[in-house]
Order: structure tokens, then sequence, then C-alpha cells
């Protein structure tokens, strides 16, 4: 073997190789698709052009001209990189004039960019709680709020699914403990679909004296006017204290953040982790998410195209017999749109049959979802045409009723 070879596992990494023959065993180990060129309605993936209904490109700005436009134009006038964390010497100009325009956009005092949503979320619950604290978190809320609770060391009470009363009785019995209680939920929740009790959460944050954090990742750009999120499409603006986004999914780019009080970016600009050792964020990408946030004022229309392909798609789906969820799982009411199978095997078979028939749609199974609720997972977007819609739900019955799903 040359040095530069790389070597086949060594015994030291073999349970690594047998778990992975267990995902094989199981039928869910999976190879990255790789895309060819644009994330777009149609593209190309391993070489084959598909209908995409996988991207989170919810109203296709990764590859708006704008965006590309500001992309180029800021690289052109500051270069690729920042060069440094955004507290040694990494804070240019337009770092501070996205977090402005945010903040603005949102209706808040202040707004602090991370280098991603999971980054966001992570390093904002490990750091805002300790130890003495307490997390209340929805059973389905995201990966990077299950690791920020669990580096923040707090103590951890998880509520069932979106149940407002299970939330309370868990705050009620730790109401005389001295610790801080914070109470976290998506927005929308990103295997499902399904919008977060919001409203009620923060009637709850307000009678126990918690803290009420949402993270908007799937609602950003999606919900609230002009795709504000969640907190806005309710009306809860003044009532949650931390907002988080991603400006990885409709926005278009890449990064999250977190809105709230001035004390509150303040604090993350001194204890947040990633934002205090990891680099931030080249030029281009906050001069892209500033003429993003642009488009949302300007183009309403996509998120209008966005909740009409998103109506008629699942609509069809239903008239076709598909369950995409409400029976055993709960019912979509965002452009996430699950197509629930149970069984991982056969999910992924079925995602890659769809695959050779030109439909990209990813299969999800466990860990990511719960042991027997495997599923397909589309996501529409404002840019599909109802042709490509059309010949998507086509191709789904066709080799759903091939594999008997249907
Ligand atoms: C609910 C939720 N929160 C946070 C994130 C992380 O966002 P990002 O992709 O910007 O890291 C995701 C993305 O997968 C998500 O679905």
């Amino acid at each position: 073997m040359s040095p530069t070879s790389t070597p086949s596992t060594r015994p030291q990494l073999a349970h690594l190789s047998a778990q992975l023959d267990d995902l094989r065993a199981r039928g869910t180990y999976f190879r990255l698709r790789v895309l060819e060129d644009e994330q777009a309605p149609v593209c190309h993936y391993d070489g084959r052009e598909v209908i995409n209904l996988a991207s989170n490109n919810y109203l296709g700005l990764c590859n708006h001209p704008k965006l590309r436009e500001a992309a180029i134009a800021a690289t052109e006038k500051y270069g690729v990189g920042s060069g440094a964390v955004r507290t040694i010497a990494g804070t240019m100009r337009i770092h501070m004039e996205l977090e402005e325009k945010i903040a603005a956009f949102k209706g808040v005092e202040a707004c602090v960019v991370f280098q991603s949503g999971f980054a966001a979320n992570a390093g904002t619950v490990s750091s805002i709680l300790g130890k003495e604290d307490f997390i209340l978190s929805d059973e389905l809320n995201h990966a990077s709020i299950i690791d920020g609770a669990r580096l923040s060391r707090a103590k951890i009470k998880v509520f069932r699914h979106k149940d407002v009363a299970h939330a309370e009785e868990l705050l009620k019995e730790i109401q005389n403990e001295p610790g801080r209680k914070l109470v976290i939920t998506d927005g929308v929740f990103s295997m499902d679909g399904d919008i977060g009790p919001v409203a009620q959460l923060c009637d709850l944050c307000d009678k126990y004296g918690a803290i009420m954090m949402v993270d908007d990742a799937h609602a950003s750009g999606v919900l609230g006017r002009n795709g504000r999120g969640s907190v806005d499409h309710f009306g809860c603006t003044q009532r949650v204290d931390v907002q988080v986004g991603t400006l990885s999914k409709a926005i278009g780019a890449l990064g999250g953040y977190v809105c709230g009080s001035r004390d509150l970016i303040d604090y993350l600009y001194h204890r947040a982790r990633p934002f205090l050792f990891s680099t931030s964020h080249p030029p281009s990408v906050a001069a892209t998410c500033i003429a993003a946030f642009d488009l949302l004022e300007s183009e309403p229309e996509r998120i209008e195209r966005l909740w009409s392909n998103t109506r008629y798609f699942q609509e069809q789906l239903k008239t076709a017999g598909f369950d995409i969820g409400g029976r055993s799982t709960p019912a979509s009411e965002t452009p996430i749109t699950p197509i629930l199978i149970g069984d991982g095997r056969k999910t992924m078979d079925f995602s890659r049959a769809l695959f050779e028939q030109g439909l990209m749609a990813t299969g999800i199974a466990f860990p990511t979802v719960p042991e027997g609720k495997a599923r397909i997972r589309c996501i529409m977007t404002s840019e599909h045409t109802r042709q490509q819609i059309d010949q998507a739900l086509e191709i789904l019955t066709a080799t759903a009723k091939r594999l008997e799903i249907l």
C-alpha cells in the first residue's frame, strides 16, 4: 500500500463497519446522490434527469439571478473569505448589514447570524442555560435543539408532540425549583410538516415565567407575512424571547440566525461557542441573504405559488390514496409532505424505484424518524410547474401500484 492510499478498515474502527453492515441488512443503508447542476425543479442527480421533490429550496432562491449577482458583486468587492471568527477580526460591514436587515424584517431589536441553523440552535440553547436550569422540549424537535440541550447540561424534560397540557404538567412539577425554565418548539416540524402550538406555549411561558424559544427553520420564507415565520403567523413576536431561523432553506444560501432583545444578542456575541470559535460567512453568503430578504418583500407571489402548489399536490396525493399523515402521524400543514410507508426497507426501495422512473423523493427511515414511521418526504416549491407536479404524481402512483404500496 502506498503511503497516500486510504487504508482499508483497521480493527480499531471495525465497530463502524459492523454498524454499516447492520444498515445494509435492514435495507436502510444509503449512498449520497450527487447533484450535477443547479438546485432546480428538474435537475440531474447521478447522471439522471429527475423531477426534484427533495430540496428545501421552497422559493427557488438557490439560483435566483438577483442573489447570484449579489454574491458575485460581493466576491469581487470583498474577496471570498472573512479570514477570522467574528470576535477576532472576521466581522465585515456586510455581516452587520445582514443582521440589521433581519432584525428589521422580523420586528425585533437585534439579530445574530451563525454559520448554520444547526449552529444557531445548538450554540444558543447550550449558552443561555446551565446545569441548574430546565429545558422543556417537544419530542419531535430538531436534532440541533437536542444537541444544544445536552451541551447546556440543563435538565431536559420532553413533552409529547404538540401536547401543551403535557408541557404544563412538566412545568408545574418544576415550578418551585430555582432553575430557569426554557420551553422550546419547532415552528414547523421538519419530518411531518405540521405547525407548532406557538401561541399556546407562549401562554404557558407567560403563566410560569419561562423563556419561550421557537426554531423557525422551515417556517422562514413560508409562513407569516412575507415569510416572517410561525411567530409572526401567530402574532407572537413580542412574546417569543428567542426566535431562530435558517438562511439555508427558503432563503437559498447558508446560515442561521437568532432574533430577540439587544441583550440576548450581545450575550450570544460573548458566549455562543459557534460564534466565538468558528469563522464567519464569506461576504458572498451575507450579500446573497440580504438580497433574499429584499425578495421576500418584493416578490410575495413566490410564497403564494408555493402554497397553491402545495395545496394542489397534497389534494392529488390524498385522492390517489396515499397516506400523507393525519392517521398514525401528524397531518402536514405546510409544503413538507410525508408519504407514510412505515417499513424502512420498503421505503428505501420505493425511493430508489421512483428515482429510476425520474423522480427524486428521498426515503427517510429510523433513526431520523421513529421505527415503523419511515416515509418518502416530498417538499413542494414555488417553482414547480403544474405539468411537473402532474408528472411527479403519475410516477408516484404508478410506482406505488407496482410495488403494492397503493
Ligand atoms: C427544524 C430545523 N432546525 C434547524 C435546522 C438546521 O438548519 P441548517 O440546515 O441551516 O443548519 C434544520 C435543517 O435541517 C431543521 O429542519
